[in-house]
């Protein structure tokens, strides 16, 4: 069985990547966002991840609005990135854990989730730059580090309910106990918190929910599940519906046979961009 080391779900907004590239980790915008970060690294060192099980969207970069699956999972040798518009740096390559990603396929394929599986992938903001905010020499190549992408469409309706998204990472964690190899898996979702990047509402944040969702998420993780897209949509913003990620992640450790969890860390600020930006550290108890 996988040693399932926690979960760890972060937003992923691209101008944090550019606040990488410029140094401005202490410059007064910044500061309160990356010394969130400064527990994690400490975590990081003794809990030595080797597999990243990443639940993140695609805003455009490998799935267009042309061809947009509900669920994809990555089953490639490795995983590239690439210029998206955002004015930040590309990253160096992730390699893959293909073995991993099919043994997690079949399982989910028997659960009747329908997927689209992966043998080139390309991974966007959503994953280099919250993979940058835990590795800041973006050195996971030399850490041995691998990674498994799962992606859920949160950019062209209709989307899959919270609900399923939560089974969808209950389904995952299912699999990742039932891996016969004894690898150190960190799951990560990323996305949310609550921001709206168009529209009328441009700008909305909605900081009451987003800690009564960040409360829940250590307790009562199905909390959210009662709401539908559309509702959360309107409590949390067309973009902040990304926050189905946290809920696939923290379906992971439940169903990886995580019966409690602790809250090892928890980061909240706004505005990072337009967003809320949260970040938090789950480990089992
Ligand atoms: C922003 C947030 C996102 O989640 C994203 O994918 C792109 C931009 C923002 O706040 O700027
Ligand atoms: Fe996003």
């Amino acid at each position: 069985m996988a040693r399932i080391l926690g979960s760890l779900t972060t937003s992923h907004v691209p101008a944090i990547g550019g606040a990488i590239a410029r140094s401005l980790h202490t410059d007064p915008y910044w500061k309160p966002f990356f010394d969130g970060f400064g527990p994690v690294h400490r975590w990081l060192q003794d809990a030595r991840p080797g597999v990243v099980v990443v639940f993140y969207n695609d805003h455009g970069l490998n799935f267009f609005l042309d061809k947009m699956p509900t669920f994809a999972v990555g089953a490639a040798a490795g995983y590239g990135s690439a210029d998206e518009g955002w004015g930040i740096p590309t990253v160096p390559s992730f390699t893959g854990h293909a073995p991993l990603s099919w043994h997690v396929v079949e399982h989910l394929v028997g659960c009747d989730f329908d997927l689209t599986t992966c043998q080139e992938m390309l991974v966007d903001h959503a994953v280099t730059v919250p993979m940058t905010l835990l590795w800041p020499g973006r050195d996971w190549q030399d850490r041995g580090i691998k990674l498994l992408p799962i992606h859920i469409n949160t950019v062209q309706y209709p989307l899959a309910s919270a609900a399923r998204c939560y089974a969808l990472g209950r389904a995952v964690g299912e699999a990742l106990a039932s891996w016969p190899g004894d690898e150190r898996v960190l799951v990560m979702g990323t996305g949310g918190l609550s921001h709206q990047l168009d529209g009328q509402r441009a700008g909305f944040i909605n900081k009451d929910f987003d800690l009564q969702f960040l409360e829940s998420l250590v307790h009562e993780p199905r909390w959210a599940t009662r709401y539908s897209i559309h509702e959360l949509v309107e409590k949390t913003g067309t973009q902040g519906v990304e926050l189905v990620m946290w809920l696939a992640a923290r379906g992971a450790l439940e169903g990886a046979g995580v019966a409690k969890v602790r809250r090892t860390h928890q980061n909240y600020h706004i505005p990072i961009s337009n967003t809320a930006s949260g970040l938090l550290l789950l480990e089992p108890a």
